[in-house]
């Protein structure tokens, strides 16, 4: 399938479809303490998105079960909310969520340490971060998907840490998932020519040991197989003529 280009009209809707969505992160941001627990956030999440007018694609997609998507610690994505887990104090926390606003997704999400949390954690959850950093300094028109890939997968590789490979980034806009997909691991082939318009979700997830996942009975919740810490950082970006925009930052 070709890559959708957005046009113009699109490009304002998927600008503010990503808004409203870092504006429900940033309360949700706010709601993490020890205590609270992952179905509250969900609920609260839930909300928030509401309250915009908008609706949750999570909620249902493939028959998952809630709208936010909390991962804790070992828990690397799509970890279902539950009454009777309560977030601790040390805990690190990974929330993922999207909306559709007049027809557009966005999609993004974050680690958060749960009060005061190790070094070592820290470090993790920076690194996350960074790496999308590196990876979208080759988000531009004219470059090739894989560059993306490959800048992500050089700046973890000296941590030691393990790139999970099972579940990659994507285009985004009408749909929640669109071509292209977008792996975080360095890839042999250089991909499709980036083109200005074009709108995809570059999402790091990074385990503290070995990159190996498992699934959960619950069909979801994908954990780390070694038992090590995982991290997660998304945004929606636009890639355009110029500098590459970053639509759900806050
Ligand atoms: N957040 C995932 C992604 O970034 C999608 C989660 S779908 C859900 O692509 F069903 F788990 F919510
Ligand atoms: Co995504």
């Amino acid at each position: 399938m070709a890559i959708a280009i957005k046009t113009e009209r699109e490009i304002l809707l998927m600008r503010e479809s990503c808004r409203l969505l870092a504006d429900v992160f940033q309360n949700l941001e706010k709601a993490i303490r020890p205590g609270i627990s992952t179905m509250e956030i969900n609920i609260l999440g839930d909300q928030l998105i509401r309250q915009h007018g908008c609706i949750p694609n999570f909620f249902h997609y493939n028959g998952y079960p809630a709208s936010i998507c909390v991962s804790v610690n070992d828990e690397v994505v799509h970890g279902i909310p539950r009454k009777n887990h309560f977030l601790k104090e040390g805990d690190i926390v990974s929330l993922d969520a999207g909306l559709i606003y007049q027809g557009y997704h966005s999609d993004m999400a974050r680690t958060f340490g749960v009060g005061q949390i190790s070094a070592e954690a820290k470090q993790l959850i920076d690194a996350t971060r960074q790496s999308f950093f590196e990876g979208i300094k080759k988000a531009r028109a004219g470059n090739h998907l894989h560059e993306i890939s490959n800048a992500i997968d050089a700046y973890i590789k000296p941590f030691g840490y393990g790139i999970v490979r099972e579940l990659v980034g994507h285009g985004i806009g009408t749909k929640l998932h669109e071509d292209p997909q977008v792996p975080n691991f360095a890839q042999i082939k250089r991909g499709p020519k980036l083109r200005a318009g074009m709108t995809i979700c570059i999402e790091p997830m990074i385990n503290m040991g070995r990159a190996d996942v498992e699934w959960l009975d619950d069909d979801w919740t994908v954990v780390t197989e070694d038992g090590s810490w995982s991290a997660h950082y998304e945004n929606t970006i636009l890639i355009t003529e110029g500098d590459p925009e970053i639509l759900t930052l806050y």
